[in-house]
């Protein structure tokens, strides 16, 4: 089988990411070497939409090879990473007699993951958890081990820390991922580049077009390298205390633009994408930034067929409250993640709030 593998060094939680073309057909193999016997009763957690293809082939392949398997599937959605469907995984987990040997799987994207790792965490105090991404944002939740479901007052308020054993992605399981949701992970993996990876920005641009069309051995290339970024920073700093809040390149603006369009016009991908470009033009403002880097970045990001330019109808006003309450603000001065240049960038911790308000007044009339 060909693959990609890339390990995050995490100590003793230290695991495997195995990425390439039809690995679902080898998870036996795979689980097995993570530790995972078959004599481990397993509970395969999905969505709908994934179930409809990839639930019963993986069922079949893990029973051939002597698992047990029970599986809770979802709505799709993020309205799924709640108290309620947590409740009801619990309940379907316990009637099914998982033990403390047992290990959930999480099979589809970072909804499914968040949840299914929650559950992980908390079943009889924890248990194994093995991600079996199927969406390319996925990329970046299998790295960091953070596992969350959502509170009616706010997103991922409720969650652990709970490394997974292994994770198997099969990369020909984004061959049925809408366009949309491929160009939303899309803007992760260039951020992945952008923080602190010029060279695979520049491959990101080269191989455009052929990545577009998910060629699994450059798709596989791209989420190792993508993983590789997230997991040097939080090899560093697992438990967020420092260098991991440059992951939140964009996401300042990009969580002001989810919240204030009610997380319906914009997904996370294209909020961060736009998120990206404007961090790109504060940058160039305070005088940070290398020059050009505000246009590769809109560069590589429309290579994705991602948006770039300010959503229309928000107001720089609006935006800026929302980003103060996402973000903790001392005298009126924000902290921020910019670019240095292409593949380097800093939080930056007291940004003047007239500027931001200035670059975004400017963007609006653009
Ligand atoms: N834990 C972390 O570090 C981390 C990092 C980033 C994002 N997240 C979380 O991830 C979630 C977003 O993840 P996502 O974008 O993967 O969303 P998602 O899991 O909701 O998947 C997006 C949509 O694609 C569908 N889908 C998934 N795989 C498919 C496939 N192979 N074929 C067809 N349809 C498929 C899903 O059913 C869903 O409708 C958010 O809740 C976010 O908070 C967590
Ligand atoms: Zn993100």
């Amino acid at each position: 089988m060909k693959h990609e593998t890339l390990t995050v060094e995490l100590g003793e939680r230290s695991y495997p990411i195995v990425i390439g073309e039809g690995l679902l057909q080898h998870a036996p193999k795979l689980l097995q070497e993570a530790g995972i016997s078959s004599k481990s009763q397993l509970l395969i957690v999905t969505d709908e939409h994934v179930a409809k293809n990839y639930l019963e082939p993986l069922r079949e392949v893990l029973a051939t090879a002597g698992y047990r398997t029970t599986a809770s599937v979802i709505a799709a959605g993020e309205q799924s990473k709640s108290l309620s469907v947590y409740d009801r995984i619990m309940t379907e987990a316990i009637q099914a007699g998982l033990d403390r040997k047992s290990a959930v799987l999480a099979l589809g994207g970072g909804v499914v993951g968040d949840l299914a790792g929650f559950v992980a965490a908390t079943y009889m105090r924890g248990i194994d958890f093995v991600q079996l991404p199927t969406t390319l944002l996925a990329h970046d939740s299998s790295v960091g081990g953070k596992v969350a479901i959502n509170h009616p007052l706010g997103k991922n308020l409720i969650g652990a820390f709970h490394q997974p054993r292994v994770v198997i992605y099969d990369t020909s399981a984004l061959h049925t991922l809408p366009k949309r949701e491929v160009a939303a992970g899309f803007a992760e993996v260039v951020k992945h580049g952008l923080i602190s990876d010029e060279a695979f920005v520049d491959w990101l641009k080269e191989n455009a077009d052929r990545l577009w069309e998910l060629d699994s051995e450059l798709l596989a290339k791209a989420i190792q390298r993508g993983c590789a970024v997230k997991a040097a920073i939080v090899s560093e700093d697992e438990t967020e205390q420092g260098k991991r809040a440059l992951l939140n390149l964009g996401h300042t603006f990009g969580h002001a633009f989810e919240a204030l369009s009610a997380y319906s016009a914009l997904n996370h991908g294209e909020a961060i994408a736009i998120g990206m470009c404007i961090a790109a033009k504060v940058a160039e403002r305070v005088g940070i930034a290398e020059k050009g880097v505000c246009e590769q970045t809109e560069r590589v990001l429309s290579l994705y067929h991602l948006p770039t330019k300010w959503p229309a109808g928000l107001t720089p006003e609006a935006v800026l409250e929302a980003m103060k309450r996402d973000k903790k603000t001392v005298g009126g001065k924000l902290a921020l993640v910019l670019p240095r240049a292409i593949g380097h960038v800093e939080l930056i911790k007291d940004i003047d709030e007239e500027i931001i308000l200035t670059v975004m007044r400017e963007e609006v009339e653009a």
